[in-house]
């Protein structure tokens, strides 16, 4: 009988035999997965959870709460805050870093979540998410600060999301490949189900909110009016298009099938230069999409290579299929 691999077994294979994460890295993805699991448990149960609808708060970047944002971001912070593997997190929903508490041993990471992704979509029983970004605390680091969040994704030690779709799958690298687990809920474990993801370099597939269009900058105007296209075009093919609207669930079928998603930025907030967030989506989507073969740019450079200068920073984002983004960043050099 073949065995089954649960997230468990994939870490300390990872761990065992790559010696590419730590123990306490290894504790730490494991709780975020229990944490995921909750939050999966809430969305599922919907009206009948009391989980539905606005929380009757804002963020800090200006957004209406959803009641879902607000626990996804509760659960993430309570299962982790005990374990002794973390210094501190951040989170979309919070406006400043929250450090664990001193009754705590203290761990060498740093947490970083979109604990919902997708909220617009939540009310109307969508595809949702969990995104995360795991940093080390610098060496000697002292009392935990913004600024010690403010590392290139390049450094980034594990990333992923859970996606709360027909099934709940959980997505992750820890910096060697990317791996994706199905949600086992009768025995309430994650089991690898796919191995070494590759994105195919060549596609023909885009995600991108199309109603911007006419507030885009030129070389992305060029690269999606080429699509449209089609075969009679400079492309010499047909293109597809799909929008969720929820970040994981478009980035999910790109890594899964190929294709580019696009979020630029929009001439409508020019000193802002994207809608998403460099830290909780940009990164860890960029480190999962480089680890599965393919690219992620903001049109001037890599994503991954952006020094953050602030902790909910935005960020333009095009990522997917290799050969699509580096037109992109061709687009952009030639504009
Ligand atoms: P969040 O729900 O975490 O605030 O993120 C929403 C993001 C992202 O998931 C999605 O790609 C994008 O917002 C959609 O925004 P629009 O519907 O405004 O295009
Ligand atoms: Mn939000
Ligand atoms: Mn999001
Ligand atoms: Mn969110």
């Amino acid at each position: 009988m073949t065995q089954s691999v649960n997230l468990t077994r994939y870490l300390v294979e990872q761990e065992r035999e790559h010696g590419i994460i730590t123990p306490q890295l290894r504790l730490l993805v494991e709780v975020v997965a229990r944490a995921c699991k909750r939050i999966s448990i809430a969305v599922n149960k919907g009206a009948l959870g009391d989980v539905l609808g606005s929380a009757g708060t804002g963020n800090v970047q200006g957004e209406v709460q959803k009641k879902l944002d607000v626990i996804a971001n509760d659960v993430l912070i309570h299962a982790n805050e005990w374990g002794g593997h973390l210094a501190a997190m951040a989170s979309e929903e919070m406006d400043t870093v929250f450090p664990v508490s001193e009754n705590y041993p203290r761990g060498e990471y740093l947490l970083l979540f979109d604990p919902l992704d997708g909220s617009s979509n939540i009310d109307v029983d969508v595809t949702i998410g969990t995104i995360f970004s795991v940093l080390q605390l610098p060496a000697n680091a002292g009392e935990v600060r913004e600024e010690h969040f403010l590392q290139a994704g390049a450094k980034q030690v594990a990333a992923g999301y859970c996606v709360y779709g027909p099934q709940t799958q959980l997505v992750l690298t820890v910096g060697r490949g990317v791996a994706v687990f199905t949600l086992d809920r009768e025995q309430g474990s994650f089991v690898l189900t796919q191995s070494d993801l590759q994105i195919p370099a060549r596609t023909s597939e885009f995600s991108v909110n199309m109603s911007n269009l006419r507030h885009w900058a030129p070389p992305v105007k060029r690269y999606i009016d080429e699509c449209l296209q089609g075969k009679e075009g400079p492309r010499g093919r047909d293109f597809n298009m799909r929008w969720v609207g929820s970040m994981v669930a478009d980035v999910h079928r790109i890594l899964m099938r190929g294709g580019v998603f696009l979020y630029p930025w929009d001439k409508r907030e020019p000193n802002k230069p994207g809608k998403l967030r460099l830290l909780y989506e940009a990164n860890p989507m960029s480190f999962l999409v480089e680890q599965a073969g393919g690219a992620a740019t903001n049109g001037q450079q890599r994503i991954l290579d952006i020094a953050p200068t602030s902790l909910h920073e935005r960020c333009s984002v095009m990522l997917g299929s290799r050969e699509e983004v580096e037109l992109l960043q061709r687009y952009h050099a030639e504009a």
